[in-house]
């Protein structure tokens, strides 16, 4: 059954715009849906674990900052931090930006990762034991969302290959499906029901073994905050943001292409492979140029996002598809 809900990244670019605006004046106090709480919001949302109590600190703060890998180069300033942490999409904590106090509720630890499906050996590994095992690198990288706007950000986290490495994939497999945690109680978006929770996400192997697919476990040198999709979360910088699934803890490998979230509510709207090109408008609005959160400036919007030389191999042949929504 879907049921078409108007959502708040859906909203048309000229609609977006005012939201940087929004951001240099008076962000808390002004915004939509964001109650008098939130005036003091500054601390706990650019602390690593979100909440004050000694109790709730992140333990692997400890791992962080780590050394930035310099091949991944940006042609524009990295976004503000408290920008950036406080316009956030995180569904399972609200339908809009201001999400980033309510998904301070979310629990991160104990926290484990199931690597399941076509694997030689099925293995649920803890994440504190996952951080421990895997190469971690910072990696500056532009982020675009569908609804055309930008932000560029210090990721920390490490490449998804050494996660399919540590997995060992069947042959067979040709997918990787991604699934976020499924909690209607810590997050009250999943009570929700005309979404289809939990959020669901899939890559091919290829792409997920491409050197740019990142899973990230901190930003700006920190651990990552909880409205970034703590403790584990994709970044795939080449396609529309909604492809980066947060708060993994399952990879699936499997031979059938999966529906995603958004695909199953809207799929005219949100396809699987979701490239950023700007010559395909989204059937609503246009994706030709983006806004640079927290600047007020537009800038034309690149194919792939700018990583082509990266990835514009890996859909040779499969030009007949709908590489770009
Ligand atoms: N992952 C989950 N689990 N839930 C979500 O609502 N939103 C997606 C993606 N990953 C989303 C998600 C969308 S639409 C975008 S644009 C990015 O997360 C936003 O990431 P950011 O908040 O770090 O900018």
């Amino acid at each position: 059954m879907l049921i078409k809900r108007p959502r708040g990244w859906e909203l048309p670019e000229s609609e977006a715009t005012p939201e940087s605006e929004f951001l240099n004046r008076r962000r808390f106090i002004k915004g939509a849906g964001l109650g008098a709480g939130a005036i003091a919001v500054g601390g706990p949302l650019l602390m690593s674990a979100g909440g004050s109590a000694a109790a709730d600190a992140d333990p692997s703060a400890g791992l962080y900052p780590v050394m930035r890998n310099p091949a991944y180069e940006l042609d524009r300033d990295i976004t503000d931090e408290m920008v950036a942490s406080t316009y956030n999409n995180f569904y399972e904590f609200g339908s809009h930006k201001r999400i980033a106090r309510a998904a301070q509720e979310l629990k991160i630890r104990p926290w484990t990762v199931e690597l399941a499906g076509m694997v030689e050996s099925e293995q649920t590994v803890d994440i504190d034991t996952l951080l421990g095992k895997m190469p971690l690198e910072e990696r500056l990288y532009r982020h675009r969302c569908v609804e055309a706007w930008a932000m560029a950000v210090p990721w920390s986290g490490f490449p998804m290959k050494a996660l399919v490495d540590l997995a060992r994939p069947l042959s067979g497999a040709r997918y990787v499906v991604m699934k976020t945690f499924l909690d209607p109680d810590m997050a009250p978006g999943q009570k929700q029901f005309w979404y289809p929770w939990p959020y669901v996400e899939g890559l091919t192997i290829e792409e997920a073994t491409n050197e740019l697919a990142f899973l990230v476990t901190g930003i700006y040198g920190k651990p990552l905050p909880k409205q970034f999709g703590a403790p584990l979360r994709l970044a795939v910088p080449w396609k529309y943001g909604f492809k980066s699934i947060k708060s993994i803890v399952r990879f699936e490998f499997t031979d059938k292409r999966p529906v995603s979230f958004w695909e199953e509510i809207q799929g005219k709207e949100y396809g699987f492979w979701a490239n950023v090109n700007p010559e395909v408008a989204h059937p609503r609005w246009s994706q030709a140029t983006e806004e640079l959160i927290g600047t007020g400036k537009r800038v034309p919007t690149k194919l792939f996002n700018g990583y082509g030389e990266f990835v514009a191999d890996l859909y040779k042949g499969k030009e007949g598809e709908r590489l770009w929504a």
